[in-house]
């Protein structure tokens, strides 16, 4: 089966900075419980703008790099579950904004593996050769989501969107995706309103709820198993790879991940510390950083690892 080229990747952060320091003085926590438990240091934050606005930031850097007409991209794919809207979906709102007139618009709801949910819908189109060019692009403004009072979830994410622009090629692809429902990760439930229904649940069932301890477990274990079947399936071992980018959810599940793997936290690319969790934009956002700063050129293979809400959870094995 063809792979998919990476033609180039992008990000934008809004640049309102948010620092443990000024969450401690809202919830009672500290700088240091936060680094200790989490990697985090600080995380940007958006202030007015929404996820089609960081998203369309993505989009024109992608068609400046790439120097490609906004008319010769076929699919754009937003993987968010922060939408501006139900409907219309972030990805219309950035086609019409860039003028892609001959695209088709999708979002891709898959949690923190959004992006590794949307490379492989992106890689069926290319590889049947539906498509020639694919803008994908992962975006999250979490914070509208957040209960600013709990400070169990709200030091843990961030705002900010990635994305890569894809062709057809003939390096390597492979991957192993999965899911599972389950509700330990649930944001923004719209009781139901109609007057047919009697009772409405309450207003804080819409926050973002985390069960951070059973996320912690599920992520640790899934994430290496799925390392190591996707390596299986594809005959190659870690050797064979580059780098490790995984959802950056915390520092100390990348630890988990790579003791269960055996292999050296220096095979994974961290970058929390800036970001917080910022969901299906945390891959995206750390590719393009890693590429910007040649930690990964033509020729290395990485893998991509997300995992999050729905239950989901998948990987990419590829070459750059
Ligand atoms: N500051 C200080 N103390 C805190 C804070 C805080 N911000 N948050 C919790 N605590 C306290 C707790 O109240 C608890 O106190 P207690 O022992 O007196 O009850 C103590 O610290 C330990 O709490 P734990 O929950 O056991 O802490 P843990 O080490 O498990 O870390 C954390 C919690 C950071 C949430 C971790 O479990 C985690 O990162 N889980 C993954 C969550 C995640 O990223 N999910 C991603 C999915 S989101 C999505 O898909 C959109």
């Amino acid at each position: 089966m063809p792979g998919v080229k990476i033609h180039a990747a992008a990000h934008y952060a809004p640049p309102k900075i948010v620092t443990n320091d000024e969450i401690s003085t809202w919830v009672d926590t500290s700088d240091e419980w936060i680094m200790q438990r989490t990697g985090i240091s600080q995380r940007h934050m958006s202030q007015g703008q929404n996820t089609s606005d960081l998203s369309i930031k993505v989009a024109t850097q992608l068609l400046e790099k790439t120097g490609l007409s906004p008319e010769t991209i076929d699919l754009i794919l937003v993987a968010t579950v922060t939408p501006d809207y139900l409907s219309p979906s972030v990805s219309c709102m950035v086609q019409g904004a860039i003028g892609a007139t001959n695209a088709i618009a999708m979002d891709v709801n898959g949690a923190c593996t959004g992006f590794v949910y949307g490379l492989s819908v992106a890689h069926k189109y290319l590889a049947s050769g539906a498509c020639r060019h694919v803008m994908l692009i992962g975006a999250e403004v979490l914070s509208k989501y957040v209960d600013w009072t709990d400070r169990n979830t709200c030091i843990l994410f961030g705002d900010g969107a990635g994305g890569v622009v894809l062709s057809a090629g003939d390096n390597f692809y492979g991957e192993k995706l999965h899911a599972r429902g389950a509700m330990p990760i649930t944001m923004a439930y719209q009781p139901v309103v109609n007057p047919f229904c009697p009772g409405e649940k309450s207003a804080e069932a819409s926050q973002l709820k985390v069960d951070g301890r059973e996320v912690f477990e599920f992520a640790v274990k899934s994430v290496s198993e799925n390392i190591d079947e996707l390596l299986a399936a594809t005959g190659l071992t870690l050797d064979d790879i580059r780098y490790i980018i995984p959802h950056q959810a915390n520092r100390r599940i990348v630890e988990g991940i790579s003791k269960k793997l055996k292999a050296d936290m220096s095979k994974f690319f961290v970058n929390i510390q800036n970001y917080g969790n910022t969901s299906s934009a945390s891959i995206p956002i750390a590719l393009s950083e890693m590429l910007t700063a040649g930690l990964v050129g033509a020729g290395d293979k990485i893998i991509m690892s997300g995992f999050g809400g729905g239950l989901t959870w998948g990987s990419v094995l590829m070459t750059v």
